[in-house]
């Protein structure tokens, strides 16, 4: 049988010991600031609560539902890097897609059997997916993400509740009636990572590409990149879950604003369309300096690896880089100093280097065509143990196919 019923929900029914486990899961969605480790977090609680095998999270945007993050742990790898979480489609909000019609209604839709929907079911169950990945969908509770104020910010689907025995069931009533709760509040949350990234996209967009009609899609792709790079690297060292989600949402924010101390370079210098010679690539270096300044006032982790970013991300491994060690930023005749080497270039920033760098060479800019993969790649390997930290390259190269992914979805 399925049936749909209304969102309000009377939390007085359920008892308080319920309640406050949730409330006590869902505080985690506040101590995040991007909206993909945002996402993740809300998945995690979510098939944790309902016992979901899997799940994916669409996010409203004007007519459509763009699809956001997806979990499943029948199909992939656990801890592994993922390049289906980098899935670049939309469906319409509207009364033919089990998420549109969620989308459009507002109401919490339960379905036993996706393939046997009732005859007068106003929506159908599109089984491509399953087909192009030999899933099997069964059950599905698919639930809108509504504001504390009723606003519509996305759709979450949960796909095949489990018993102990790891049967597919139907979703049990006492969680289906808990999630509108923690529905409330993955919206929230929702809503504050996507005017996080929105807000550095547009400190990117004044400082850096003095453009406000570009899409910032180069920020996006190095802060993607350098998410991945990360969470592989702390996979292989073991990092606990915890930390390495912590640092994830924030290497991705801190990455996106490398380049922000391009505030204090010319146009002259910045625009330029043909090679810089040797004096004005002495002023573009300054926008590490630049970057730095504007971080000085350390009030977060996220202040502090952005400042750690934008002022390491052009020292090299071996040496060579730039702006080396400074003893006062704020100093106003201040002097490049000895390149830093190894470790003594903060991770966040070897992983940046590397980051940006591939994307650099892959994309046209004012002064060069895009390389060749093939290209690119052989100078990053002939660069392993120089430019690049030698660990990083292989983690690299493990995500080639996630890095790919990333690629195609925040195209230029
Ligand atoms: P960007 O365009 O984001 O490039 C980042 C880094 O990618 C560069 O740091 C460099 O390490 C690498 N890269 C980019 N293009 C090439 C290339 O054609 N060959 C090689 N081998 N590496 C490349 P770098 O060199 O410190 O430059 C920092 C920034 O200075 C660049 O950021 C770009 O904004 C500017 N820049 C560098 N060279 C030129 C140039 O010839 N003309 C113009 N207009 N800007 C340049
Ligand atoms: C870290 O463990 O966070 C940094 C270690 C390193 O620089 O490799
Ligand atoms: C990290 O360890 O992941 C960030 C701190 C650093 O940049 O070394
Ligand atoms: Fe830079
Ligand atoms: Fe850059």
């Amino acid at each position: 049988m399925n049936f749909q019923y209304k969102r309000h929900t009377d939390y007085a029914q359920f008892p308080s010991r319920d309640v406050a486990l949730i409330m006590k899961r869902i505080e985690g969605f506040n101590t995040l600031q991007d909206i993909d480790t945002i996402l993740d977090k809300i998945l995690e609680e979510a098939r944790h609560l309902t016992k979901a095998d899997a799940g994916s999270i669409f996010i409203a945007e004007d007519d459509r539902l763009l699809f956001g993050y997806v979990h499943n742990d029948s199909l992939f790898k656990k801890d592994e890097a993922n390049e289906e979480i980098y899935v670049d489609f939309s469906v319409p909000v509207d009364h033919h897609s089990i998420v549109g019609y969620v989308a459009s209604t507002g109401e919490t839709i339960v379905i036993e059997d996706a393939y046997h929907l009732p005859e007068d079911s106003p929506y159908t169950f599109n089984s491509a997916y399953d087909q192009k990945s030999g899933y099997k969908t069964q059950s599905i509770l698919a639930v809108p993400l509504h504001t504390f104020h009723g606003r519509l910010v996305g759709v979450m689907q949960l796909i095949n509740a489990k018993d102990e025995a790891g049967k597919v069931i139907p979703f049990a009533k006492k969680t289906r009636d808990l999630i509108p709760l923690l529905a409330n509040n993955a919206a929230v949350a929702v809503d504050r990572g996507i005017m996080n990234r929105e807000m550095i996209l547009r400190m990117v967009k004044m400082a850096e590409l003095r453009d406000p009609t570009e899409t910032g899609a180069h920020v996006q792709r190095v802060g993607a990149y350098s998410a991945e790079i990360y969470h592989q690297w702390a996979v292989r060292r073991g990092i606990d879950k915890q930390e390495r989600s912590r640092k994830k949402d924030i290497i991705r924010l801190a990455a996106m604003l490398h380049d922000v101390g391009k505030v204090g370079i010319p146009d002259i210098i910045l625009k330029k369309p043909d090679k810089l010679s040797g004096q004005e690539f002495d002023v573009m270096k300054w926008h590490t300096v630049y970057g730095g300044r504007l971080f000085i006032n350390q009030t977060s982790d996220l202040d502090r690896m952005s400042m750690q970013i934008a002022l390491n991300h052009h020292e090299k491994w071996a040496g060579g880089g730039y702006p080396g060690y400074i003893e006062d930023l704020m100093q106003s005749d201040v002097r490049m100093g000895t390149p830093k080497v190894k470790e003594e270039v903060p991770l966040s920033a070897r992983i940046v280097s590397l980051a940006d760098v591939f994307d650099a060479l892959t994309s046209r800019r004012s002064y060069k065509e895009p390389w060749t993969d093939e290209k690119t790649l052989g100078i990053i390997e002939a660069e392993s143990g120089r430019q690049f930290d030698p660990e990083l390259v292989e983690v690299f190269f493990q995500i080639l196919p996630v890095i790919k992914a990333i690629r195609s979805k925040y195209k230029d």
